[in-house]
């Protein structure tokens, strides 16, 4: 069995499994060639031939356990019909959804059409890969996607979707009903396109206020592992709820994920204490100690390494790889973690 798949099954290996989130990008001057041919972001994500050799550049160069396939969170509200720019320096702007009145337009039919290309991307990577390299599908989670079609934009405070979500809550619970059925769709598709294992990336799961946290983190992600369960019952999924903190164990008892990404913020031993049996966790470098490389790097995967032993434990970032991270850096990591 692929090693990645068998740790998502439960057991612990040594080596441990390792693949990158955002192991794809920019730090990678393989990829800042390639880009530079696609035109837009959208175009380049769209485009098979494109997105297939963005996927397999960290593959080759470093020797991954798995490939992700190279698309975005946002290309489920762009496929739905809400409009999307990626403005360079300046990440993605949309044009934010406020009211029932604007969800009226979105379309399911357009967005599994708009998302085809996504699915030959995964079947042309499926058939390139070794036997030995799994390949992921992904999504961005309800809560997540919705604070960027809510705001407008990323990585503010949430103001607007916080108060939406207590003052319309009506609105807030029909945009993440939307979500979890054109999530649900999209990852059942990516695994009846070849996806081995499925993540939901739910990177701003932090910024939902306590009270809120069952209602746009909990509930819906278990909604979208229950239909894709009941479609492809042997492809495992990974909930990624970034920030979580204190909802980690509720997270991992209640929606029923196979393996939880753990944040570089949060304990990575005291989150694996908390995990139901056979659940796997995976984690948690600091990417800035990635980026910055040297005896601290090696500490730390030392360090983490030792506290995983005899546990079902994938290797990988806390959060995503920095654009400012040298290459050398990461083929220095994998060997770290096979030594
Ligand atoms: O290698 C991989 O991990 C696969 C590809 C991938 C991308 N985005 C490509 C991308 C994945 C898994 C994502 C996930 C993603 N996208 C998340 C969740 C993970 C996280 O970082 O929290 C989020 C929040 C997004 C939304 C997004 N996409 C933002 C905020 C931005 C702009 C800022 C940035 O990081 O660049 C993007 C653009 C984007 N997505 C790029 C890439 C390679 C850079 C675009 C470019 O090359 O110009």
């Amino acid at each position: 069995m692929k090693p990645l798949l068998e740790t998502l099954a439960g057991n612990a290996i040594s080596p441990p499994p390792v693949w990158l989130m955002r192991q794809a990008g920019r730090y990678l001057p393989e990829y800042r060639a390639l880009r530079a041919k696609a035109g837009s972001f959208l175009d380049f994500c769209l485009t098979p031939a494109l997105a297939i050799e963005a996927t397999l550049q960290p593959v080759r160069r470093f020797d991954l356990d798995a490939a992700i396939v190279f698309a975005d969170i946002l290309l489920i509200p762009h496929a739905l019909g809400q409009r999307l720019q990626y403005v360079e320096n300046e990440g993605p702007k949309l044009d934010p959804i406020r009211g029932v009145h604007d969800l009226a337009p979105l379309s399911d039919t357009r967005a599994a059409e708009t998302l085809a290309p996504v699915l030959a991307t995964l079947r042309g990577v499926r058939a390139a890969l070794t036997e030995d390299t799994a390949l992921i599908g992904f999504a961005g989670a309800p809560w997540t996607v919705a604070t960027y079609m809510i705001e407008g934009e990323g990585g503010t405070g949430f103001e607007e979707t916080r108060s939406l979500a207590f003052r319309d809550p009506g609105f807030f619970r029909a945009l993440i009903d939307r979500l979890v059925e054109a999530t649900a769709a999209y990852l059942i598709a990516q695994a009846d396109a070849g996806a081995e294992a499925l993540q939901l990336f739910d990177s701003w799961a932090g910024a939902v206020p306590a009270a809120l946290f069952e209602t746009a983190v909990i509930a819906p992600t278990t909604r979208i592992v229950q239909a894709v369960r009941a479609r492809h019952p042997a492809v495992p999924i990974i909930g990624f709820p970034r920030g979580a903190g204190s909802h980690l164990r509720l997270y991992a008892e209640l929606t029923g994920v196979d393996a939880v990404g753990v944040d570089h913020m949060t304990d990575l031993s005291s989150a694996a204490a908390q995990m139901p049996h056979g659940v796997a966790v995976q984690g948690n470098l600091d990417p800035i100690l990635l980026r910055d490389g040297g005896e601290a790097l090696a500490a730390e995967v030392g360090r983490i390494r030792a506290d995983m032993t005899g546990l079902p434990f994938v290797f990988n970032l806390g959060h995503g790889v920095l654009p400012s991270t040298p290459p050398g850096h990461v083929a220095e990591l994998v060997r770290l973690v096979r030594a």
